[in-house]
């Protein structure tokens, strides 16, 4: 019995080191009315007397956004996108910036093929915030672990800019 459980964990793997490391960066414009050329998500929904140009309120609380984000390899807007982070984060806090984040990274460069499937809280305000990195497929295949994200720059209300470092402690 003493011996099922040590070969169990041994065939664990670690938990406090990454198998896998990457660090991207995420490009959000937001569409307000004006610059449908080059914005990248949408208001989809909105709380009864806002409209789906402008956040709601003072945290946005019940906007819901859709994007489809450039991820380049260092924070130029400009370098050429690697993939694309396609999903939504919904504000969910009416005392605080905070939204859930529900994404996935398509990546499509020679160096990587596949997808990263994250999910999680984000209280924008903090320095940095951890969310779950839920699965992956291709060069991703059944990966889990934790993508720590940091808003790397913030231009008026339309444009910021994410880095996200995945660190992956279970890879294929
Ligand atoms: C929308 O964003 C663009 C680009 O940041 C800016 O030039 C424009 O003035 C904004 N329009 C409105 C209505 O805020
Ligand atoms: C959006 O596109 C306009 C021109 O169409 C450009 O002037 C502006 O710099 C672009 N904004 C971003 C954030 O790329
Ligand atoms: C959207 O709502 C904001 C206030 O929340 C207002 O300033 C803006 O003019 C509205 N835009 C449109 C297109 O109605
Ligand atoms: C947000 O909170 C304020 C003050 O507590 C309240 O007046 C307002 O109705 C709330 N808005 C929503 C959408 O819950
Ligand atoms: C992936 O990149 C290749 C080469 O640039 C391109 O031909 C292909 O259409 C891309 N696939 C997707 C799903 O974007």
């Amino acid at each position: 019995m003493l011996i099922l459980v040590l070969l169990v964990s041994s065939a664990m793997p670690s938990h406090h080191k990454p198998c896998k490391q990457l660090v991207l960066y995420m490009h959000d414009i937001l569409y307000n009315g004006t610059n449908a050329a080059n914005a990248t998500s949408a208001i989809v929904a909105a709380p009864e007397g806002y409209n789906l140009t402008t956040l709601a309120g003072t945290n946005g609380f019940g906007d819901v956004v859709v994007f489809n984000d450039p991820i380049t390899l260092d924070n130029n807007l400009h370098s050429k996108p690697v993939g694309h982070a396609q999903g939504l984060y919904a504000y969910d806090s009416n005392v605080t910036l905070s939204v859930w984040f529900g994404f996935t990274f398509y990546l499509n460069s020679t160096e990587h093929q596949g997808t990263i499937n994250f999910i999680g809280a984000d209280p924008i305000p903090l320095k940095t915030r951890d969310i779950s990195v839920v699965g992956g497929t291709g060069d991703f295949f059944m990966a889990r672990g934790i993508a720590t994200i940091a808003t790397d720059a913030i231009e008026g209300l339309t444009y910021f800019r994410i880095r996200v470092v995945v660190k992956l402690f279970e890879c294929w």
